[in-house]
């Protein structure tokens, strides 16, 4: 392979139109992932195709026309938004000449650049590292010259290159040791506010939907927002005072996405295990966006998976600002509330989500009761 070194950061992107629903929104959504990652998208190479070519992913003559782009713009690396394969990764990097990144590759940068507490970074290390394990036979130490200076890709091709398999394996056995002790820690948190009998909530939702706004204003807390993808990595726990609810605790978690890299899931499964355990997920939605209701499927199937789909859900519809929508409540066949819409940014329609939590906390406190009531019938007939 011989040297090619391109603009720092300057990246040609790659979608492929296989035919699925919502191909045009992923590519937008590819941009906002390349831009939140830092990279500066330079071109978009587009193609349709039945299925991936096995060796090249692209197929050779889409193969020539991202060289091309690359040398054109002087790119200094490729993303696909799509899985590749170690196998197909290696050759594009061959016959491209320069670092391919695929879109698992892609969201593990953005969260490792995002972690910020210990554990945060635990479990984004531990994901990369299972990532690379099975990428390490490739020819990183060129590409590792030309990445240098710690830019997007440096960390994990250091990565890559320095740790071999069985060191990886130490360290991957290390770093789950430390993430089970923190899930203790967090489960002894846990239980005792469930003593407490405190209402747990969840904020849920799309990466970017505007739950750490929403949080803030519940909280007047000072979370981290931004308008890039995945601002928030780390799941952040406040209790809030809600009339007649009384006290909950509100947890803003890690926004989800479309195929969310299963590694990801599992590092981050502990994280998400606040979710697990809530009694409420407000399932925040940017109702704005055009790819709405794919967005909340996709957020209802990491749900499934991390098994929080059967946590009653509140809808949040956000960013009504954006929208001719007013504030308001929808309720489902059985009287309970399942949607309400409001403007995290102006605060319009705040006071309904704070009547549906209220809602919420009572529901369960009548149902607290009656499982006492109920103990205490069984006692009666045992004694
Ligand atoms: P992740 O950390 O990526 O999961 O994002 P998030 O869901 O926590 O979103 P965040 O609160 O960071 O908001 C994302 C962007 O949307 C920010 O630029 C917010 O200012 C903006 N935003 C949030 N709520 C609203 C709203 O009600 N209206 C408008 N117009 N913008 C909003």
């Amino acid at each position: 392979m011989s040297e090619r070194t391109g603009r720092k950061n300057a990246a040609v992107l790659v979608g492929l139109d296989f035919g699925a629903d919502g191909y045009g929104e992923s590519l937008e959504e590819l941009r906002l992932l390349v831009e939140s990652s830092g990279l500066k998208p330079l071109a978009l190479i587009q193609g349709k195709r039945q299925r991936p070519d096995a060796a090249l992913y692209a197929g050779s003559g889409k193969t020539e026309e991202i060289a091309a782009a690359v040398r054109e713009h002087s790119a200094s690396l490729v993303v696909f938004n799509h899985e590749l394969s170690p196998a197909q990764q290696r050759n594009l990097e061959q016959k491209l000449e320069c670092p391919v990144l695929d879109r698992t590759g892609l969201i593990l940068g953005i969260f490792a650049q995002r972690a910020r507490s210990h554990e945060g970074k635990l479990q984004v290390e531990l994901a990369q590292l299972e990532y690379a394990s099975t990428r390490l036979v490739r020819g990183w130490t060129h590409l590792e010259r030309q990445r240098g200076g710690g830019g997007f890709l440096g960390g994990m091709g250091e990565t890559q290159i320095e740790i071999d398999r069985r060191l990886i394996g130490k360290r991957v056995k290390l770093l789950k040791d430390k993430l089970v002790q923190f899930k203790r820690r967090r489960d002894v948190q846990r239980r005792a506010r469930v003593r407490g009998e405190v209402l747990s909530v969840s904020l849920v939702g799309y990466t970017n939907a505007g739950k750490s706004t929403l949080f803030n204003l519940l909280t007047r807390a000072d979370s981290y927002t931004a308008d890039q993808l995945f601002a928030t990595l780390d799941t952040t726990t406040r209790r809030m005072y809600v009339e007649e609810a009384g006290n909950l605790v509100l947890s803003d978690t890690v926004g989800f996405i479309r195929d969310l890299p299963h590694g990801l899931v599992a590092s981050f499964r502990a994280t998400l295990e606040e979710t697990i355990h809530a009694d409420l997920l407000l399932h925040v939605v940017d109702a704005s966006s055009s790819v709405r209701d794919a967005q909340i499927a996709a957020v209802n199937a990491v749900l499934a998976e991390i098994g929080a789909d059967a946590i009653p859900q509140v809808l949040v519809w956000n960013k009504i600002d954006l929208t001719a929508l007013m504030p308001g409540l929808e309720r489902d066949e059985y009287g309970k509330i399942c949607r309400v819409s409001l403007s995290a940014k102006t605060g319009a329609g705040l006071e309904i989500l704070r009547t549906a939590l209220a809602e919420v906390a009572a529901a369960k406190k009548s149902a607290a009761t009656n499982l006492e009531m109920e103990h205490c019938h069984k006692d009666t007939y045992v004694t």
